[in-house]
């Protein structure tokens, strides 16, 4: 980047690299689709996988970019799909060293595997939580180096002796690293986590199998992504982009109370300055990962407005062929339908730039 100063102007010539992908169709772009490497695999394939696959065929499914992936987007009409590292992945590694070590090395092979199709596929980085300042750093990094879209954080980032210091990126030290994706102008995605032991232990033994997308996953994260709006993230970083996936993790159906409660604490020191609905308006996108639910996404559509709304599927814990062939089902204009599947992501992640 080069500044050219005269006394009037300041002319930025930005040497920024026209983004190969595949635009030459009217595909879709999905953005919530995960992959990891095989360090991670075991880790990451503890969700139940989709109907009438195993556990093994699963964990092929996340270690694969090039076969079975790229035919089914094929098949099914994705032109673009943005890869992220499965849960919990560095949030799920206490030590800070051994996290950002990981961190760099996630990065540096999506980045690898996928730099001989950079037609077809993205990342977003992975991220140690553990030192904000060394978080952004390698958020640009990847931006710079890798041409990366943004970061995926899998919710908090557990840490300390016994896992149980988790770490929340809605308290101000974590300013720095807000400030950076908003310098970059890339958006982060907040994605859910499985809990470390000793929650599971206190909340899910009495009923194990509403943990994850049946409720734990919703619950959990909704109490980081309110934490970020409450604790005045978007007021400081009013340009900062947010991505929070399967419908908003049911955040926007409870607005009108969220917003009465929350606005009665304002003489209480809340840091917020606005309604948590503002914030939906401006600052956070959602997708349809893994909730295909037409009455759900117009529900949505009213609430927080179509065009915040970006289509995803969640592979591989959702099947490709599920996901658009619910995206095929849904009674939108061809306007509409176009820039819920594709055109929100050119503009989100700047693809056209
Ligand atoms: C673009 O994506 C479509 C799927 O929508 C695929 O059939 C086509 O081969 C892709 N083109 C390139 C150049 O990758
Ligand atoms: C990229 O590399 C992978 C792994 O070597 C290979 O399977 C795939 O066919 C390559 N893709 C392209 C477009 O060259
Ligand atoms: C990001 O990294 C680039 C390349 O190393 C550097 O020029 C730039 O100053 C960094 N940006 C910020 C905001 O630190
Ligand atoms: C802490 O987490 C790691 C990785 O998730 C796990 O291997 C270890 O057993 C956990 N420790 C405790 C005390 O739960
Ligand atoms: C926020 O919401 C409350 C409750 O609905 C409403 O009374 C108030 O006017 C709203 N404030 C702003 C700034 O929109």
């Amino acid at each position: 980047m080069v500044w050219l100063l005269s006394p009037y102007v300041f002319i930025c010539i930005c040497m920024v690299q026209a983004r190969k992908w595949n635009n030459t169709g009217k595909g879709s772009i999905v953005l919530e689709e995960a992959w990891t490497i095989p360090e991670f695999v075991a880790q990451a394939s503890v969700s139940v996988p989709p109907p009438g696959q195993t556990t093994a065929q699963l964990e092929a499914n996340l270690l694969d970019i090039h076969n079975q992936r790229l035919a089914a987007m094929d098949l099914h009409g994705i032109d673009f799909m943005v890869l992220s590292c499965a849960a919990p992945c560095i949030q799920g590694i206490s030590d800070p060293n051994t996290a950002a070590t990981f961190a760099t090395k996630v990065n540096d092979e999506l980045a690898s595997a996928i730099a001989n199709n950079t037609m077809r596929f993205g990342g977003f980085a992975s991220l140690s939580m553990h030192d904000p300042a060394a978080a952004a750093k390698e958020l640009n990094r990847t931006v710079f180096e890798h041409g990366f879209l943004g970061a995926l954080l899998n919710d908090y980032q557990q840490s300390g002796p016994d896992n149980t210091t988790l770490l929340y990126y809605d308290q101000p030290e974590y300013d720095v690293f807000w400030s950076m994706a908003e310098t970059l102008d890339v958006p982060v995605y907040l994605h859910p986590r499985f809990p470390i032991a000793q929650i599971t232990a206190l909340e899910y033994a009495h009923s194990p199998f509403i943990l994850g997308p049946v409720n734990e996953f919703q619950v959990t994260l909704s109490n980081h992504i309110l934490g970020i709006i409450a604790n005045g993230v978007f007021d400081r970083f009013p340009r900062l982009k947010f991505i929070v996936g399967h419908l908003g993790e049911r955040i926007p159906s409870d607005l009108v109370r969220i917003d009465e409660h929350i606005s009665r604490q304002k003489s209480r020191g809340l840091p917020m300055l606005k309604n948590a609905s503002d914030y939906w308006r401006s600052n956070i996108f959602e997708t349809t990962s893994g909730n295909f639910a037409t009455p759900l996404l117009k529900f949505h559509a009213d609430a927080i407005g179509l065009d915040r709304i970006l289509f995803s599927i969640d592979y591989p814990f959702e099947t490709i062929s599920e996901g658009t062939n619910w995206l095929d089902t849904i009674p939108l204009s061809a306007k509409d339908k176009l820039r819920l599947a594709r055109e929100g992501a050119i503009e989100l992640l700047k693809l056209n730039h």
